[in-house]
């Protein structure tokens, strides 16, 4: 059985807050899946992490690019990606990503089923939904250091308000 977190965050300063506490507790290596439709809120969590860990540049959505990395520092390097536009998993060779796997950096890969079998295990995954008003992310641990981090984190979660449930199936189908 895993554990799935759900915190509702009913606006954008509740994403933000959300993302500093993350901020507070990761450290790399972290590989940090993000999904859930276009506008759910994903790319917003990640600026504001980025934010919290001290980079004061711009982040821009890495749609096009497919990869920004950005040199954070309080955590160093954090390579974001963004697949949605990826054609095939194989694309993700020419941008040079198995060159980057060995150095520790924290991942925020959004668009995730675009890449599989092409990425590394994750640590930790964000499911982003879309309420009537405001967003409902949903968290769960894919790691032995997801299961810490998200251990670390339970009371400030439990203190949001988010509940906990569970899923039958041990493998997300995410971090295949
Ligand atoms: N908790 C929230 N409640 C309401 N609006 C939000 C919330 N979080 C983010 N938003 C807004 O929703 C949009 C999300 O865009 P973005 O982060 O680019 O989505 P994605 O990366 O998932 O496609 C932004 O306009 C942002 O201001
Ligand atoms: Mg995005």
């Amino acid at each position: 059985m895993k554990a799935i977190w759900q915190l509702d965050l009913p606006d954008v300063a509740a994403t933000e807050t959300f993302a500093q506490s993350f901020a507070h507790c990761a450290q790399p290596p972290l590989v940090v899946l993000l999904s859930g439709d276009l506008g759910a809120g994903k790319t917003t969590w990640a600026r504001a992490v980025l934010r919290a860990w001290g980079w004061a540049g711009t982040v821009r959505s890495p749609t096009y690019t497919l990869l920004e990395t950005y040199d954070a520092t309080a955590i160093g390097p954090v390579h974001h990606l963004d697949l949605y536009r990826l054609r095939t998993p194989e694309e993700l060779e020419d941008l040079g990503l198995a060159d980057l796997w060995p150095t520790p950096a924290v991942w925020f890969i959004e668009w995730p089923t675009q890449g599989a079998g092409h990425l590394p295990p994750a640590d930790l995954t964000l499911d982003w939904v879309h309420k009537t008003s405001g967003r409902q992310v949903r968290l769960m641990a894919t790691s032995e250091m997801g299961e810490r981090l998200l251990a670390q984190w339970a009371p400030t979660l439990k203190q949001w308000g988010a509940a906990q449930t569970c899923q039958a199936n041990e493998e997300s189908s995410l971090s295949e």
